[in-house]
């Protein structure tokens, strides 16, 4: 008998047609965002469950799952919205899709340094509100990239590389990562370990690539901001609770620092309501790895994670599959 499986949200066909191929496959063609209760209901009646990041799937949506719910397939690299300590211990198989989206996030990463550091946003709503009077020698004045130094919170593979379009740019990189020894950081980048307060103190540049932990949230707040230069440039694209956002719009409004490139929000979808509104600020819809390459790439790597785990096999990108097995 053919298992079933729902998509929650609208994800790009070939991923879809991947699954239709053998499964009995709902998608939500609404793309709304399913209620917590409905999340329950359809944990009950599938075989597997492929999300989004915006799908909270904790004990009590695994739970429902019973006896029935084989894999929750996250179609993203973070999975702080799934439960996995939960999953693993009633057995259920979780994956995510890491690698594919590395370099993409990377490039997005990189967009919004340069945009930010060259007020590209803020110049083209300068030029937009009809303020374009003529060259000026004075007007829109930014800061540098090239030569200045890089500090990377979190030096995992997209920290990577970041740091390699850095090198580009003739930067001198340096990175906090509490996990990783510098033997194991890659040998064909000069880049530098350093402690958080160094890396706040020292750097032009700070760009956040950590997963989203107990131990990462609010890792840069009201203290961590205080230490940075008061040139220096904040950019995330890893998770918004990484950072304290009324902390930073403080730190914004009273120039403690120059500006900030931000790609995710503590409460999405909203955002904290002074960083709409300042200039030193370039805000964009958690976008990061929206190419249509790799947001493909990561619908189908979805799609075999489920396939596999249907047919008993270990899923490619599984994050629990030895805890699942034991605990089996
Ligand atoms: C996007 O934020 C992802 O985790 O893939």
């Amino acid at each position: 008998m053919a298992h079933d499986v729902y998509v929650t949200r609208v994800i790009p066909q070939p991923g879809i047609d991947l699954l239709r191929e053998q499964l009995n496959v709902t998608v939500n063609d609404d793309d709304r965002q399913l209620s917590a209760n409905e999340l329950k209901r359809l944990a009950s009646t599938h075989d597997a469950l492929v999300t989004l990041l915006t799908d909270r799937v904790d004990r009590s949506v695994l739970a429902a799952g019973g006896d029935r719910l084989k894999i929750v397939a996250n179609v993203a690299v973070g999975y702080d919205n799934i439960d996995l300590v939960a999953a693993s211990e009633m057995g259920i198989l979780v994956s995510n899709t890491p690698g594919v989206l590395t370099e993409t996030t990377a490039d997005f990463a990189w967009a919004l340094l340069m945009g930010i550091a060259r007020r590209t946003a803020e110049a083209q709503t300068f030029l937009r509100a009809g303020k374009f009077h003529g060259w000026g020698i004075m007007m829109m004045l930014g800061e540098d990239v090239h030569g200045k130094t890089l500090g990377l919170v979190g030096y995992g593979r997209i920290g990577r590389a970041v740091a390699k379009r850095a090198s580009g740019f003739d930067m001198a990189i340096q990175y906090f990562d509490p996990v990783i020894s510098a033997e194991d950081a890659d040998a064909l980048l000069p880049a530098r370990q350093v402690d958080l307060d160094t890396l706040l103190r020292t750097s032009d540049y700070v760009s956040v690539h950590t997963p989203l932990t107990p131990e990462t949230t609010h890792l840069i707040g009201a203290a961590e901001l205080s230490s940075m230069k008061p040139t220096a440039y904040l950019i995330n694209t890893s998770r918004g609770p990484v950072l304290d956002e009324a902390a930073l719009a403080d730190a914004l409004t009273a120039h403690t620092i120059r500006g900030a490139a931000l790609d995710v929000f503590e409460r999405e979808p909203e955002v904290e309501p002074r960083l709409m509104e300042l200039d030193n600020v370039l805000i964009t819809p958690h976008i990061a790895s929206a190419s249509v390459a790799t947001r493909t790439r990561m619908a189908t790597m979805a799609a075999e994670n489920v396939i596999a785990a249907m047919r008993g096999e270990r899923p490619p990108t599984a994050l629990n599959f030895d805890e699942v097995a034991r605990n089996g």
